[in-house]
């Protein structure tokens, strides 16, 4: 049994997110589907059993003053059970800093709440992708506690929106490497999804990869169509 994280982004109007409500209302999985819309839509995903909700985002302070933001305990209210945290967008292009990564995976994990914890390397970080998953991790999970509650999303940030994934042996040993550093380190086993570029066209050859526990999917998750065959040939591997 795999995730299959749906993770929308800045995408879809009402009109298309009724739509698509209406066709992943009778997907069924053995795999456990996550959706994470944009937060505005909450509402439109409540009520549904097949699948559980995920936030993109979670202020990194509790409910009060701060406009714009959402706090955990809100989410939390809508049933929301997964939080995204740390993703490459938020860390690169609104500037995310570690320390407000730390505070948001520290109170989504004090709400009993799951978060996914994106780290992932840039293209000209390769030759040093360790040094940086690292450091992610580090920054993240020192001093916290119920840590085998999160999950570890690997997303090169070079395969988000390129069409580019790395190879099955890459993903392999990098999934094995970042299981093998937080269990040794921090005494957690965390499952590991791979996201970047995750298609209908490739999710046969991301199959053979053994060690992930599952995908976070952007762009094809706006698709259901392509979204089902991910979801299908995924399931044919359980
Ligand atoms: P794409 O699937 O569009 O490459 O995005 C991946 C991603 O960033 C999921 O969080």
């Amino acid at each position: 049994m795999k995730w299959i994280v749906s993770n929308h982004k800045m995408n879809l109007t009402k009109e298309q997110i009724e739509t698509y409500v209406n066709q992943i209302s009778s997907l069924k999985s053995m795999n456990k589907l996550v959706f994470c819309p944009s937060n505005i839509y909450f509402s439109y995903f409540q009520n549904q059993e097949n699948f559980q909700l995920g936030s993109q985002n979670v202020a990194d302070r509790n409910m009060g003053a701060l406009t714009g933001e959402v706090a955990v305990e809100q989410l939390k209210s809508l049933n929301v059970k997964y939080v995204i945290i740390g993703h490459s967008e938020r860390r690169n292009i609104l500037n995310e800093t570690e320390e407000m990564i730390h505070q948001k995976l520290k109170l989504t994990l004090e709400n009993g709440m799951i978060p996914i914890l994106c780290i992932g390397e840039k293209e000209e970080e390769i030759s040093e992708r360790e040094i940086i998953l690292k450091e992610e991790i580090d920054s993240a999970f020192s001093e916290q506690s119920n840590l085998d509650q999160v999950i570890i999303a690997y997303e090169p940030i070079w395969a988000i929106g390129t069409g580019r994934i790395p190879t099955p042996e890459e993903i392999t040993s990098i999934t094995k490497w970042i299981k093998d550093y937080v269990k040794e380190k921090y005494q957690v086993i965390c499952p590991v999804l791979y996201g970047g570029s995750v298609s209908e066209n490739n999710i046969e050859e991301l199959n053979t990869v053994l060690n992930i526990d599952g995908y976070l999917i952007g762009g094809t998750s706006l698709d259901v169509e392509k979204l089902k065959v991910i979801i299908e040939k995924t399931e044919e591997e359980v």
